[in-house]
C-alpha cells in the first residue's frame, strides 16, 4: 500500500471512494477546488494497482471565524477491503503534518456524525482530538455533527 499527495488525476478514483464510503458527497468542481487551492493537504492510498482505496479531502479554513490560521478535514475515507491497516491514521496525520509545515495551521478540525463511532474513536483515541462542540442537525438528514479540533 502506498500513501502519497492527491494529483489532479486522482479526483475521479477520490470521488469514487467517497461515494462507497460516505453520505456526504461533493461535486467533481469541489474535489478540484482543494486539490488546486492546497496541494500538499490532499492524500490518497493506492493498492499495487495504482488504484484509490483511501482518501483524504483537505483544506486550509479561508476566512477563520477567530483570525487563526487552521486546517479542516473535508471528508476521508478508506475502502471496506483495506481498513483497519492503519492507513486513516496515516492519511490524516500526512495531512495534519503539511496543514503545520506548509500553511502555519494552529490546529485542524473537523466535522463527524455523532453516531459513528469508529471515525470519532480514530479521532478522539488514536490521533488526540478533543470535542469543541456539538452542531446540531448540522447532517442533511438532522443527525448532530460533533465538531472536533486537534492542536498542531
Ligand atoms: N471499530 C473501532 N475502532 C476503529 C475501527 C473499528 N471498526 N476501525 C478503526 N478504528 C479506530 C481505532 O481507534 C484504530 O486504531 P487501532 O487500530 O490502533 O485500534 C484507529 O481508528 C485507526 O484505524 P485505521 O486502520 O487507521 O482506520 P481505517 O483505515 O480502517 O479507516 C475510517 C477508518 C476512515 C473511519 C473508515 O472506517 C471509513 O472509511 N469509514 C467510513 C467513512 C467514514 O466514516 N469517514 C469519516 C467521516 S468524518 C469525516 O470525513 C471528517
Amino acid at each position: 500500500m502506498n500513501i502519497r499527495e492527491a494529483t489532479i488525476d486522482d479526483q475521479l478514483g477520490m470521488q469514487n471512494c467517497n461515494l462507497h464510503n460516505l453520505p456526504e458527497n461533493y461535486t467533481m468542481r469541489y474535489y478540484f477546488y482543494h486539490a488546486l487551492t492546497w496541494p500538499q493537504l490532499s492524500y490518497v492510498a493506492e493498492d499495487d494497482k495504482g488504484r484509490v482505496v483511501g482518501y483524504i479531502l483537505a483544506k486550509m479554513e479561508e476566512e477563520p471565524a477567530d483570525g487563526i490560521p487552521h486546517g479542516h478535514v473535508t471528508s476521508i475515507s478508506v475502502m471496506r477491503s483495506h481498513r483497519r491497516l492503519g492507513l486513516a491514521k496515516k492519511l490524516m496525520e500526512q495531512s495534519q503534518t503539511a496543514m503545520r509545515d506548509v500553511y502555519g495551521g494552529k490546529f485542524v478540525s473537523l466535522h463527524v456524525r455523532c453516531t459513528n463511532r469508529t471515525a470519532i474513536n480514530l479521532y478522539r483515541d488514536t490521533l488526540g482530538f478533543t470535542v469543541h462542540e456539538t452542531e446540531k442537525g448540522y447532517y442533511a438528514d438532522g443527525e448532530d455533527a460533533l465538531g472536533m479540533r486537534l492542536n498542531l
